[in-house]
């Protein structure tokens, strides 16, 4: 049914699994940060410019309480405008939205959970709030005094050519190193001259490939479907991002949000919930804590999934996994239900293999050669298939 494509699953596999245990190996002595994609939440996507200190508490407490602090999620990072104005030293100062910066963040450490903050190397935000250009090595300081542990550094107004750009986010990178304190390193740039090949050599644990997502199924496919391909880019301590979750936000339906949240586990991308999680219906709550799919994107060999097979809407994702299983996605990006079918050749398992459906928690039994589930539109079967 599916025309397969020419699969390279076991190589990259290989290839991915050797530069992960290098990256690994390397930082070993360092606590590295990121060793599997981050997990969280990012006031961007549902707060924008309005958000304040009590949003960012409530989506703490939220964490906790909703049981997603369990599942992973353990970042709580502030996006743009939370900046205030430099002080005579050029010491930056939150705005009146967020009056205790270290009184926030303490709150969020007694939590377990992490703080993250939002700059530009350029001189202004995307919102046109202060950015760090010629202040790095002072916010780099504030930030850890605050007690940070996430920065988003996100292009927007800085101009130059790439080695300048390079130069500007490896300035801010070892800005954070001198500080001593284990900060995560997300470079923002839109997946803008092929960032993902020089993102780790400028200290970047990630780096978005893409340009802002939103909260429309055309969109989310749009970027996540788009990111085959640079699967060999990703690895532990750095990882692709195709920006951060919509689900919940109100504009997909249950399947398209299973598909975004499904598509971006088997790219093991980060994941950045973006919805008022002090509102959440109990739908929202389980696409992002099921266990078993999350295990996915964290699984630690830390490959990211790629297409092994296509026929016009239908498509079929593979990522293999540290149990010598594979996660596999069948995909229908069309109009209509349609029957799907994984061949495990495409998979990359013998001929004979169990196979388990992840959003269902249910053993589907064995087969032998293929698997084929019947679709929605717009939907996905996620399945665990072991030889
Ligand atoms: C850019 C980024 C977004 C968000 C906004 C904030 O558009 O891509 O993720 O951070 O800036 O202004």
């Amino acid at each position: 049914m599916i025309h397969r494509l020419v699969s390279n699953v076991v190589r990259a596999s290989f290839m991915v699994a050797g530069l992960g245990l290098l990256a690994g190996l390397a930082f070993a002595e360092g606590n590295a940060p990121a060793q599997t994609p981050p997990m969280g939440w990012n006031s961007w996507n549902h707060f924008a410019c309005k958000v304040t200190e009590a949003d960012v508490r409530s989506a703490a407490d939220a964490i906790v309480s909703t049981g997603m602090k369990s599942a992973g999620y353990i970042y709580v990072n502030i996006d743009d405008c939370w900046q205030g104005k430099r002080d005579e030293q050029g010491v930056i100062h939150p705005n009146e939205k967020f009056p205790d910066m270290k009184g926030l963040s303490d709150y969020v450490h007694t939590k377990g959970l992490r703080l993250g903050i939002y700059s530009s190397p350029g001189p202004k935000t995307c919102a046109g709030y202060e950015g760090s250009l010629g202040h790095e090595a002072l916010d780099a300081q504030t930030y850890a005094r605050w007690g940070i542990d996430y920065l988003k550094y996100d292009y927007c107004s800085f101009q130059g050519d790439v080695p300048a750009q390079m130069a500007a986010y490896k300035k801010m990178h070892e800005a954070l190193a001198k500080t001593g304190r284990p900060i995560v390193f997300s470079l923002c740039q839109y997946g803008m001259d092929r960032v993902w090949g020089w993102g780790p050599s400028v200290g970047g644990n990630l780096w978005r490939t893409t340009g802002d997502i939103s909260d429309n199924y055309d969109r989310m496919a749009y970027l996540g479907f788009g990111q085959n391909g640079l699967e060999r880019f990703a690895a532990p301590g750095h990882w692709n991002d195709p920006d951060m979750l919509e689900v919940g936000n109100g504009k997909m339906s249950k399947d398209e949000y299973r598909t975004h949240m499904s598509l971006w586990c088997l790219l093991a991308a980060p994941l950045l919930a973006g919805n008022d999680l002090s509102k959440m219906t109990p739908e929202t709550l389980a696409i992002l804590t099921n266990s078993e799919v999350i295990a996915l994107d964290q699984d630690p060999l830390g490959i990211q999934g790629h297409r092994v097979a296509q026929e016009g809407q239908l498509e079929v994702w593979v990522k293999p996994l540290a149990d010598g299983s594979k996660a596999v996605g069948l995909f229908n990006r069309g109009e209509s239900m349609m029957p799907v079918t994984a061949y495990f050749r495409d998979v990359g398992v013998g001929d004979t293999a169990s196979v388990r459906d992840l959003w269902e928690k249910n053993d589907l039994g064995v087969f032998k050669s293929r698997f084929t589930a019947q679709v929605p539109t717009h939907g996905v079967v996620l399945i665990k298939v072991k030889p």
